[in-house]
């Protein structure tokens, strides 16, 4: 199969959907891939460094969009993408189609087979292809928010580990799923005093099995939530209620509350956020104050680690990646159904179901699509 990734156009994104290990993967695998010149400089790969893995390189996006039997990439097609997708090539990338009615229609008037890694599944339940980005995003939330913490920077001038005779930062996590973790496990070990807040009770039970000795966690009531947030110099909003707007957890009149200069770091903020004075920031400009409280609220978080992210997503798409070249999309997805569930839009008709609802387009069965 002729494997080919484009460079990402969309603003702030500095990702690559394919790393130079992932495309040597494909060439050992017998497949010929073409990488669009400087696709990778984001992340911090050059030209060279895919040449030496057995790629080619294409001088634009329209060469590798003209002639690929599938294109990988990070972030949804824009319009000039969109374009340039073919009847029969298939396309693998984040879509988040159900808010995005243009993109979908657009899709099916491609005639593209489009699987989205998003909706992609494993046997746990969990979503594989979303995880990764998750586990970055909960890593970097202690992080900026003792950037923010910093007095110059508007916080506190309290410092996350405390020094000996000078207590730690208090840190409140709520959500204790994969973000969540992943920023506790940071900020405890930063030295901070830490407690996840969760409303499930296997998911707290879990969490207090395995890091016992490095936080503390709390059942997500109204009430423990507020009495815990009046006590932190910074709070990471991390919840996440599956297909819905993410629920407004501290008020705006609750900020009168908090320590002044307190950092909270929305993380759901992709999801409209969990605090009420919770708005979209980028990296450019990622921290604002309101009532003396600072708000850290960037919509694409893994973008300020874009190297990071971008392996730890390679490490993550490369086996899907590997079978729908091998294979082809037909078999890879009906040998393996985690795979048919990334299946969004196949030639010209919509295969995904909750999309469907959303935009109130009539639905192909996945599996009758594998027929079609
Ligand atoms: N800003 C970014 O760059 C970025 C990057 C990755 C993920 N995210 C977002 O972070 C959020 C969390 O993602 P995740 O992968 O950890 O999800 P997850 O499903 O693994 O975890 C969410 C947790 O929230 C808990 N929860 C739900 N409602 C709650 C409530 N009212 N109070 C307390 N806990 C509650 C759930 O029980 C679950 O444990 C999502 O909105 C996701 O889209 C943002």
């Amino acid at each position: 199969m002729h494997i080919g990734c484009p460079k990402e156009i969309k603003p702030q994104e500095f990702r690559v959907g394919m790393t130079p290990n992932a495309a040597r993967e494909a060439v050992h695998h017998g497949h010929k891939v073409t990488i669009e010149t400087g696709a990778g400089a984001g992340a911090g790969f050059n030209d060279d460094d895919y040449i030496a893995a057995g790629a080619q390189i294409a001088e634009s996006a329209a060469d590798i969009f003209a002639s690929a039997d599938m294109i990988v990439k990070v972030k949804e097609p824009q319009p000039v993408e969109r374009k340039m997708l073919r009847e029969g090539q298939i396309l693998f990338t984040y879509l988040h189609l159900a808010p995005d009615p243009e993109q979908t229609k657009d899709l099916l008037g491609s005639g593209a087979t489009c699987i989205a890694y998003e909706t992609v599944t494993d046997d746990r339940g969990g979503l594989p292809l979303l995880a990764p980005m998750s586990e970055v995003a909960g890593r970097l939330a202690p992080q900026v928010g003792a950037w923010t913490l910093q007095k110059a920077n508007g916080g506190r001038g309290v410092l996350m580990g405390g020094v000996p005779g000078v207590g730690p930062a208090r840190v409140v996590v709520i959500g204790g799923g994969v973000v969540g973790t992943h920023a506790a496990r940071i900020a405890a070990g930063m030295g901070a005093d830490v407690t996840v807040l969760d409303r499930s009770l296997p998911r707290l039970r879990y969490l207090d099995d395995t890091f016992g000795g490095q936080f503390k966690t709390s059942y997500a009531s109204a009430g423990n939530t507020i009495d815990l947030a009046r006590e932190a110099d910074m709070i990471v909003g991390a919840v996440l209620i599956p297909g819905a707007a993410a629920p407004k957890l501290i008020s705006r009149a609750q900020l009168a509350e908090l320590k002044p200069g307190a950092a909270l770091v929305d993380v759901a903020i992709d999801q409209g956020g969990c605090f009420e004075t919770s708005k979209p920031t980028t990296h450019e400009n990622p921290v604002y104050e309101v009532d003396g409280i600072m708000h850290y609220c960037v919509a694409n978080m893994p973008g300020a680690v874009a190297r990071t992210s971008t392996i730890a997503l390679g490490n993550a798409t490369m086996p899907f990646m590997l079978a729908l070249a091998d294979k082809g999309w037909r078999k890879a997805c009906e040998d393996d159904p985690h795979l048919l569930n990334g299946l969004n839009v196949h030639a010209g008709k919509l295969t995904y179901y909750a999309v469907g609802k959303a935009l109130g387009i009539d639905v192909l069965s996945p599996a009758l699509a594998l027929k079609a």
